[in-house]
């Protein structure tokens, strides 16, 4: 994300291309590789099943979160609040959209601020590794969590994004930077999460991660927004433009992020973003081994239209969920575990991708 927010205005092409241009990827997230067992007599209540769950040292009335979007400007301003004021009514998680503009511009600071309405909201600052790779450090990122009042703090990790926007093609010392600064934080008591932005990630990297020290993952994997995508749309030449349609599919699915994930680490905290449209969705997600579902541009789509919009939007989520958990028989989160079968390859999505 970090190289388009070095200037307010490619902030506002990205929500603008998410708002009205082709960005989904064609290829399904994979939670339709899926399908829950059904259960005839779950002998539960469906009003009465526990949604609840713990992230980062808080608790949350439902395993969802609104994915790092925006801020640092005015547009961004305004959706964030509206984002925020629904997390705090519905007791899910939130994190910011990269904070590197107010970073490099302090008066850019108060249009990041959400704090007012999410009092008791387990809110996350961003920061890429991008910065990281040009020299950000402990002070940014104490500066980054000090700014919105964050919690906890997530370093995002978007090396396709940065090559085909061509931003930072330079990831050399990243991991030795992140390493530093969850040793420092930890220290501070701030929790910092690395996360990918929709391409997914590996057995392999989710151990370096570890090793590195992180508190948690967001495996944000393949099958919803394609970032690739979103930089074709916002390109300035044409080659821009063929570059990110080119890697416009480019990304390991969701569902195969989290499986990678879990195998590395079994009980390290896992947010699951990347294609999740449905409370259906976050059932499967964390039946596979999430923690909790995120979604970004869901969000952004109803925030943008209104703030009942939004609230029925997330409403449906959680009736959705609860459905599930009430059709399996699982009467808390976990017990979503092992309750899924595979049903074969996902299918290509249409055109028009998950969303209208
Ligand atoms: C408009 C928009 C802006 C985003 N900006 C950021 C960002 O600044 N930092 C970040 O870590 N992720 C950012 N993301 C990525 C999302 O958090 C998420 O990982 C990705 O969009 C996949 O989720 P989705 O399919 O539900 O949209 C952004 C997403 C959208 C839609």
């Amino acid at each position: 994300m970090d190289d388009a927010t070095r200037d307010p205005a490619s902030k506002l092409r990205h929500i603008e291309a998410c708002l009205t241009r082709p960005v989904e990827y064609r290829k399904s997230a994979g939670f339709d590789a899926y399908d829950f067992v059904n259960e005839a007599l779950p002998e539960l209540s469906l009003g009465s099943l526990d949604l609840t769950c713990e992230l980062a040292g808080h608790r949350l009335r439902a395993p969802l979160m609104i994915a790092p979007m925006t801020g640092g400007t005015e547009r961004g301003r305004q959706i964030n609040r509206r984002l925020a004021a629904a997390a705090e009514r519905f007791g899910l998680a939130m994190g910011v959209g990269s904070q590197r503009i107010a970073i490099e511009d302090p008066t850019l600071e108060e249009w990041f601020q959400v704090r007012d309405v999410a009092p008791s909201v387990l809110l996350f600052a961003n920061l890429g590794a991008a910065q990281l790779a040009r020299g950000y450090g402990v002070e940014q990122a104490r500066r980054a969590v000090a700014m919105i009042g964050a919690d906890a703090l997530f370093i995002h990790l978007n090396p396709l994004q940065e090559a085909v926007q061509g931003g930072n093609r330079d990831f050399r010392g990243v991991a030795d930077r992140l390493a530093l600064l969850c040793r420092e934080l930890e220290r501070e008591g701030i929790p910092v999460f690395a996360r990918e932005v929709c391409f997914g990630m590996t057995e392999a990297t989710a151990r370096r991660l570890l090793e590195c020290g992180v508190s948690g993952i967001d495996c944000s994997g393949a099958g919803g927004t394609s970032w690739a995508r979103v930089e074709a749309h916002c390109a300035a030449t044409a080659r821009g433009r063929e570059l990110g349609l080119r890697f416009g599919e480019w990304g390991i699915p969701t569902a195969e992020s989290i499986v990678n994930v879990r195998r590395a680490a079994a009980t390290l905290p896992l947010i699951a973003s990347g294609g999740l449209r449905s409370g259906l969705d976050v059932a499967k997600a964390i039946a596979l081994g999430a923690d909790i579902g995120a979604m970004a541009r869901p969000f952004l789509v109803k925030a943008d239209e209104g703030e009942a919009p939004l609230y029925q939007f997330i409403e449906g989520v959680l009736e959705e969920l609860r459905v599930c958990m009430f059709a399996t028989g699982s009467a808390t989160l976990l017990e979503l575990r092992g309750k899924l079968r595979s049903v074969g390859i996902p299918a290509t999505r249409d055109e028009a991708g998950g969303l209208a």
